[in-house]
């Protein structure tokens, strides 16, 4: 299967993408987290990617799209993917298309995860993630059991530059005018899903992956 999916920030994209490629064992591929990985490890990436990250604008389409089709080409993602970030707005989903079509293939489904702006921000402000392995957090929502330690893997947890409150409100705005746009580009395309983001996290993925099942092969 090859999904996208697509969401505000602090939908619980990265969240659900976890739990969701895991079930149906494709690869989750986050543009946010391989940017993240290559600020944190000072690439020549990174550094082009830092500035626009730390105000909450979108990374150039040319840097992202490069990346993206160089992570598509890997053998994991021949037999499908998770897109966790990417398209972020029509280009990029115009380029994804033209890109999939050079592999003979097609997205399977889009899916949107449908939450109001006061619960983003409410997620956000509490998100913690873990250096070591990723996974995301909630320090109320969804906490570990000691503070700032992954129950996972031990790992260090740490708040995102980006999850402070003015750079969240500014994310809010770019996802307002550049990624919305992109639900009525695929209603078009016929190939939407909308899922109830709200509630237990267990759920969701649940309503996701019921969602998902007509298209399971
Ligand atoms: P990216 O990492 O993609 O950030 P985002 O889209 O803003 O999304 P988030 O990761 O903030 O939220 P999420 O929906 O994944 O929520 P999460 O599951 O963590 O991008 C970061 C930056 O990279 C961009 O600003 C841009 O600069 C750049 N970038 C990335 N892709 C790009 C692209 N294609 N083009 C250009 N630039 C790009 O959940 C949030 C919190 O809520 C967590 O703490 C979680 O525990 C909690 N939570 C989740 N679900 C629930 C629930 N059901 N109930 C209660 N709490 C919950």
């Amino acid at each position: 299967m090859r999904i996208v999916l697509v969401g505000p920030p602090g939908a619980g994209k990265g969240t659900q993408a976890q739990f969701i490629a895991s079930q149906l064992a494709i690869p989750k591929i986050s543009t946010g987290d391989i940017f993240r990985y290559n600020v944190a490890n000072n690439t020549e990436l990174g550094a082009k990617a830092k500035e626009y990250m730390d105000k909450g604008d979108l990374v150039p389409d040319e840097v992202t799209v490069a990346m993206v089709r160089d992570r598509l080409a890997e053998d994991d993602a021949q037999e499908g993917f998770l897109l966790d970030g990417f398209p972020r707005n029509v280009p990029q989903a115009e380029t994804l298309k033209k890109m999939l079509d050079e592999m003979g293939v097609r997205l399977t489904v889009v899916l949107e995860l449908v939450v109001d702006e006061d619960e983003v921000v409410r997620r956000l402000s509490g998100r913690r993630t873990c250096r070591r392995c990723e996974r995301i957090w909630h320090a109320d929502y969804d906490p570990p059991e000691h503070a700032g330690i992954c129950d996972d893997c031990g790992g260090e947890l740490f708040q995102r530059d980006d999850d402070k409150e003015e750079v969240i409100r500014h994310r809010l705005e770019v996802y307002r005018e550049q990624t919305a746009p992109l639900i009525n580009f695929y209603a078009d395309e016929g190939i939407l899903l909308g899922v109830d983001a709200t509630g237990p996290v267990e759920e969701i993925t649940a309503r996701a992956l019921a969602a998902l099942r007509p298209y399971v092969r």
